[in-house]
């Protein structure tokens, strides 16, 4: 809650650090907080969080119970205009450090990037890779399988792809069972 490793500390209210069971098997990455997250200091909780959680439910997963939840950045980006932007590439760096602590400490056994800032990052990938070239493949961060799927934001915007994360999420469960796909 005290870092300053990079300029989204001058205008946080709160850090969002994670939320859920320290011993998940199942990590979901975003991207970093919004406004609601900015203000309560808990990953998800607006109209996006809505949505991953009942696709949680759908999993037979929810928010605490085998399942942890956490951002590439942990400091709410905004644009000169106050509206939420990506993070800068210099502000993922500064704040992975974090992200790849809380993956040693809970061990997970599957990582679900939701959306493209999460793929890439988590990835290391080049940042004009399309989230659409990632779905559908078992990727590795360390040696844990990684399933990439669109972020809930996007999701709220495009319903229409909700039946292909839908299938994602079944690789990633297809993959946590130990089945091949
Ligand atoms: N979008 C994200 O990527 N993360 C949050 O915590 C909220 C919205």
């Amino acid at each position: 809650a005290d870092c300053t490793k990079c300029g989204l500390c001058q205008n946080r209210k709160k850090t969002v650090f994670g939320v859920g069971d320290e011993k998940a098997k199942w990590l979901f990455v975003g991207e970093g907080p919004g406004r609601n997250e900015d203000m309560q200091g808990e990953p998800f909780v607006g109209p996006a969080g809505k949505l991953l959680d009942s696709m949680l439910a759908a999993m037979g997963l929810r928010r605490g119970g085998n399942a942890y939840i956490a951002n590439i950045v942990k400091c709410r980006p905004t644009g000169a205009d106050g509206r939420d932007r990506p993070p800068m590439p210099e502000e993922v760096a500064a704040c992975m450090p974090y992200l790849d602590r809380q993956i040693a400490l809970i061990q997970p056994a599957i990582i679900v990037a939701l959306g493209k800032t999460a793929a890439l990052s988590l990835l290391k990938l080049d940042p004009d890779t399309p989230v659409s070239k990632l779905r559908g493949s078992i990727h590795h961060y360390a040696s844990l399988p990684l399933v990439v799927t669109y972020h809930p934001a996007y999701l709220l915007r495009s319903p229409a792809d909700k039946r292909k994360t839908w299938a994602d999420l079944c690789l990633a469960m297809n993959t946590y069972a130990g089945h091949s796909p």
